[in-house]
């Protein structure tokens, strides 16, 4: 097969504007050598989103991830520092920590990491502190030779990131922009309320790129056409990319994630829209911000301008939330407007924003299927100091009710893109230039790190 050749060969007519018509090959979604060329020159260069600060609050405790051959095991080392090591004993090379079936990492308390095999013993600083019968090699065991693989590790968010390349620029100018876009958001003030996780059958870039636009609301979420026109515009910035609506009629300008439902009557509209987003998303909005648009029609007159529904339904929300002690961070409304209703963090983080919310998703491979996925799902909200839910990862197969209705609609399209990328048929990719440029920029970026798989002009 040539595919290994074709991922050393130079793009030809590479697309230097991804706002010019592009197209990109399947390569980057159906091949295994360039899953397997991921392996080394994406997963192990990159900062990769792996968990919550607040998962790990006290000394000991440590969470796993996994991506592809590689392991890593972060713990919480002191009160105010974690540590990262490769999830390998540095006797015989056994799996240090073990994943209980069926889960996709391992998450606990250490006071020390016991090796299953020979009891090699290890601090949570990776320090080798008991090896059985050391002195058998005669003093030759130094610290620096027994002591775990360290990874880099750092926090941004509320999220903990690692990153396997020790030469790797610190994780702060990697995420930029979208770090400094994203800071008055107070990410890191807010908790889980529910995650889930699942296998697809499609390659983990398929499973991100169904989230990464707006362009396909009306045809694969055609009941949110009722509540107002859902197009929007991507845009490159760097590494990562951004989405966001185009202003409504009416409004000068757009008010990002929590947005007037359309219609004849925004109060009533908005009400509708809020109530429909709770029970069959049960994300992007919150119970405070329902709640406020139910009783929009009692506080307004009929025939309040929309701009001044809008202001109404999120002051009181603000304010009913700040009662309870849930204080949303103030960002000017330039701001919010700019940043959009989501980030796509290079290469399989997309935080969906909001000042009182968070929907999160993230994708890796599941072996080296390139067919094949792990899938994620996070929301996050403000909550009452004391009063934050716990948590954990739950496996929740395709089909099973607790997805609600319109996740569904989008994993119905994943699968179905895979097969179709696989026909002998398909000719590449036609990403929309102004609404899905965070497509043709993922797999530009891909390319640098990867070798292959660069946008090309579509004429
Ligand atoms: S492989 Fe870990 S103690 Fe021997
Ligand atoms: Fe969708």
């Amino acid at each position: 097969m040539g595919e290994t050749a074709e991922l050393n060969q130079a793009p030809v007519q590479a697309a230097e504007d991804l706002a010019e018509a592009v197209t990109v090959g399947v390569e980057a979604y159906v091949s295994e050598d360039y899953l397997r060329a991921e392996r080394d020159r994406l997963w192990r260069k990159v900062w990769l989103q792996v968990g919550r600060v607040e998962e790990i609050p006290e000394v000991g405790n440590f969470l796993t991830y996994e991506v592809l051959d590689d392991s890593v095991i972060i713990v919480r080392a002191a009160a105010d520092r974690l540590c990262a090591f490769h999830n390998v004993c540095s006797h015989r090379g056994r799996r240090l920590v073990d994943t209980p079936a069926g889960d996709k990492r391992a998450c606990g308390s250490k006071r020390s990491f016991v090796c299953g095999y020979h009891a090699w013993t290890y601090n949570l600083e990776g320090r080798c502190t008991h090896a059985p019968m050391a002195e058998d090699w005669k003093g030759a065991l130094t610290e620096e030779r027994t002591r775990l693989g360290e990874v880099k590790v750092d926090t941004w968010g509320g999220w903990i990131w690692i990153n396997l390349d020790p030469r790797s620029e610190p994780l702060r100018s990697y995420l930029e922009p979208a770090a400094s876009m994203l800071d008055p958001f107070q990410l890191q003030n807010m908790r889980c309320k529910w995650r889930k996780w699942l296998h697809v059958d499609c390659n983990w870039k398929v499973a991100m790129e169904a989230f990464y636009e707006t362009y396909h609301v009306p045809a694969t979420h055609p009941e949110f056409m009722q509540f107002g026109i859902y197009t929007g515009w991507a845009r490159a910035q760097d590494k990562h990319s951004h989405i966001g609506y185009d202003a409504p009629k009416g409004l000068e300008e757009t008010s990002a994630k929590l947005r007037l439902g359309s219609g004849k009557d925004p109060r009533v509209a908005t009400a509708e829209m809020q109530d429909y987003i709770m029970k069959h998303v049960n994300a992007v909005t919150t119970q405070t911000l329902a709640d406020a648009a139910r009783r929009l029609v009692d506080d307004l007159p009929e025939g309040t301008p929309a701009d001044q529904v809008l202001k109404h339904w999120l002051d009181s929300a603000r304010r009913d939330d700040a009662s309870r002690g849930v204080i949303w961070p103030t960002v000017e409304p330039s701001h919010v407007a700019s940043s959009g209703t989501a980030w796509q963090i290079f290469p399989n983080f997309q935080i969906g924003h909001a000042v009182n919310n968070a929907l999160c998703y993230s994708a890796r491979p599941h072996g080296y299927d390139p067919n094949k996925c792990i899938f994620e799902v996070a929301v996050y909200e403000l909550f009452p100091s004391g009063q934050e839910p716990k948590t954990e990862w739950e496996y929740t197969p395709l089909g099973d009710a607790r997805w609600l209705s319109v996740l569904p609609q989008d994993f119905s399209n994943m699968a179905a893109v895979q097969q179709g990328m696989r026909s002998g048929g398909f000719r590449g990719t036609l990403p929309n230039p102004y609404r899905e440029q965070s497509v043709s920029n993922l797999h530009r970026n891909l390319a640098r790190y990867v070798g292959a798989g660069q946008p090309r002009k579509l004429v």
